[in-house]
């Protein structure tokens, strides 16, 4: 698998290549949740590249940016064995020069939810993406639906920039018992992991209260409050029930809601969501 780390090596590579071309954007340590991006990539588009960069502008001073788990070696063979065509691991240098001043701020949807608790996070996001489509101009980009703010966010981007591509949300992936997949994960010890599935227990239990006629989001809120009263090793920070693109908190469903929240499992801050009518087999195909 051929690793590529300058800019120059990465638009010779990409001059060469014929037919469309994918890019799944990570900041690496991969798990199945990118694999199964970097699969629907290889199954849509002839060529593939994936991105692995862990991207300081997205951390605050206080966050994991310098723990944060890299593995390189490990993450081209897991790209290699998915199918893809090479990896993009630019350097902290080819992304952010020396004397850099050039950022990309998407304004009102970053000012609620994760953005309201990490208030520099997607400036560094989208910053480091629009850095990454316009290297390897991709004609589709490949995001996971578990942060779903993330990829409001960055369709307003694609959106309002002008950007030439399709963004392609891919669905959350979870553990047989309901965690979804995410590289902090790994922080968890043995009763945190337990305690962690608080999370998607009570998402589905708003998706049962939706699926049983109930669209009061004050009660659906109130009920997921119940499933998280009987878990205190989690600490709730928010619980949002939004409209899914504006991210604007609503009081009565008409159509779709995005169900999201945050939530401390010991030192470990966990996201996850559901989009109340739409279909979302691995939460409701399961039994907790
Ligand atoms: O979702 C992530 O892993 C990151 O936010 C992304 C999109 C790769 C940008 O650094």
């Amino acid at each position: 698998m051929d690793i590529i780390n300058t800019l120059e090596d990465l638009r010779a590579a990409r001059k060469n290549m014929t037919g469309s071309v994918g890019l799944v954007p990570t900041m690496g340590f991969l798990h199945a949740g990118h694999i199964s991006l970097v699969k629907r990539a290889v199954s849509e588009c002839e060529n593939v590249i994936v991105s692995v960069f862990v991207n300081p502008t997205q951390f605050s001073p206080t966050e994991d940016f310098a723990s944060y788990p890299r593995d390189l070696e490990r993450d081209a063979a897991l790209v290699q064995e998915a199918g893809a065509n090479l990896v993009w691991a630019p350097t902290d240098q080819v992304m952010y020069p020396s004397e850099y001043q050039t950022y990309v701020s998407v304004e009102e949807i970053t000012k609620v939810l994760e953005g309201a608790m990490r208030p520099t996070h997607f400036r560094g996001v989208t910053t480091v993406v629009a850095k990454l489509f316009n290297a390897v101009r991709p004609d589709k980009a490949y995001f996971g639906q578990k942060d779903a703010q993330q990829v409001a966010v960055l369709s307003r981007m694609v959106r309002d920039l002008n950007f030439d591509l399709e963004m392609v949300i891919c669905p959350i992936v979870r553990e047989k018992d309901g965690l979804a997949l995410s590289s902090r994960n790994t922080y968890l010890d043995k009763s945190e992991r337990q305690s962690a599935l608080v999370l998607s227990r009570s998402l589905r239990k708003a998706r049962t209260a939706f699926l049983s006629g109930e669209r009061e989001t004050e009660k659906i809120r109130k009920s997921m409050e119940e499933v998280f009263a009987a878990e205190p090793a989690a600490r709730v920070q928010y619980i949002s029930i939004a409209d899914p693109s504006s991210l604007k908190e609503i009081e009565r469903i008409e159509s779709q809601a995005l169900v999201s929240m945050a939530v401390y499992v010991g030192k470990t801050r966990l996201i996850d969501n559901t989009i109340l009518g739409m279909a979302d087999p691995n939460l409701d195909g399961f039994d907790h």
